[in-house]
């Protein structure tokens, strides 16, 4: 088995609706159906990575509620370890409503709940896996300091960092230090660079920004355009995988998934940002997150077909 993946981020029920299109500010619309199921960035890129093959464990808190008992049966069906996962008594589960139109395009609240008792004592309690781990892994739902302090320490042990800084917020100097590799979306990176992401050229200048803030690796997502890959020595853009989008909620979180199974198995950069387009491009042909994830070889099948030239 390859070495351990830690993820340390948040659990939401999402509420889904889906119909035909959003609604505007102080509108109600009528929806076409409702689908209950597990979310939050944190676990959907835990679960997404463990259905990907990777040993993944979960640093999250949830509430003593049944929302938090779904999380845990969830957990267990999936083989992932509740060893580093609290149930806060005090608090209910995180909870995000989700609203998607026809396009598969979404609006999503979320109230944090249990996911806002998650500390640095959490992180402390995990510190004999991270010690081992190939690969610490970052959200941004939930305390700012606590995921701070999982990069610093993860960072300090020598473990490669992964930050998805969603939802996007101002951040501290010393988190873009301790990132290894950060992969926002076009609209996180215009609220952490200030680069209005419109062209290729305007996401490789966002990629410079956040390196120049001492992350080692920007991945700046730009969903039905792929990804541009932006290094010291090396700028790149990532065409998508082309698929029929019905719902995009946890595309990010599917590629992160994908992303961080494929480098613990120590895959290169390149293979592991097209891997990830890969899973987060079949993620969106369904309604849901953790249902709608694909499987390996179904990932791996679209793959092969979409950069045949560049697999050996
Ligand atoms: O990234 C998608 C996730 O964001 C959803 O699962 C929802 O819970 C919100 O946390």
């Amino acid at each position: 088995m390859s070495k351990p993946i830690v993820v340390v981020g948040s659990y939401n029920v999402g509420l889904f609706i889906k119909g035909q299109r959003l609604p505007a500010k102080g509108e109600t619309v009528i929806g076409d159906s409702f689908y209950e199921g597990a979310g939050g960035k944190g676990s959907n890129q835990a679960l997404c990575t463990a259905k990907m093959g990777g040993n993944v464990h979960f640093v999250g808190c949830v509430g003593n509620d049944q929302f938090g008992r779904d999380a845990c049966a969830l957990y267990d069906r999936m083989g992932i370890s509740r060893e580093f996962l609290s149930i806060d008594e005090t608090i209910h589960s995180g909870i995000s409503f989700i609203v998607i139109d026809a396009a598969g395009d979404n609006l999503i609240a979320v109230a944090l709940g249990a996911n806002n008792r998650l500390g640095p004592a959490h992180v402390d309690k995990a510190r004999p896996l991270i010690e081992k781990a190939a690969v610490l892994a970052c959200q941004l739902e939930g305390p700012l300091d606590t995921f701070a302090y999982a990069l610093k320490t993860a960072r300090g042990l020598g473990v490669t960092t992964f930050l998805d800084p969603a939802p996007a917020r101002p951040l501290p100097e010393d988190v873009y230090r301790n990132t290894d590799i950060i992969a926002p979306n076009e609209s996180e990176t215009e609220v952490l660079t200030g680069v209005a992401v419109e062209t290729l050229d305007d996401a490789a200048e966002a990629g410079r920004v956040l390196l120049s803030r001492g992350v080692r690796t920007a991945i700046v997502k730009l969903g039905a355009r792929g990804s541009m890959y932006v290094a010291k020595n090396e700028e790149k853009h990532f065409p998508p995988a082309k698929v029929e989008s019905v719902d995009a909620t946890g595309a990010g979180d599917a590629f992160a998934g994908g992303l961080l199974a494929a480098l613990a198995e120590g895959r290169p950069i390149d293979e592991a940002i097209r891997f990830g387009s890969c899973v987060a491009a079949l993620s969106v042909t369904k309604v849901g997150v953790v249902n709608a994830l694909p499987s390996r070889e179904e990932a791996e099948a679209l793959m092969a077909r979409t950069y045949p030239v560049e697999r050996k």
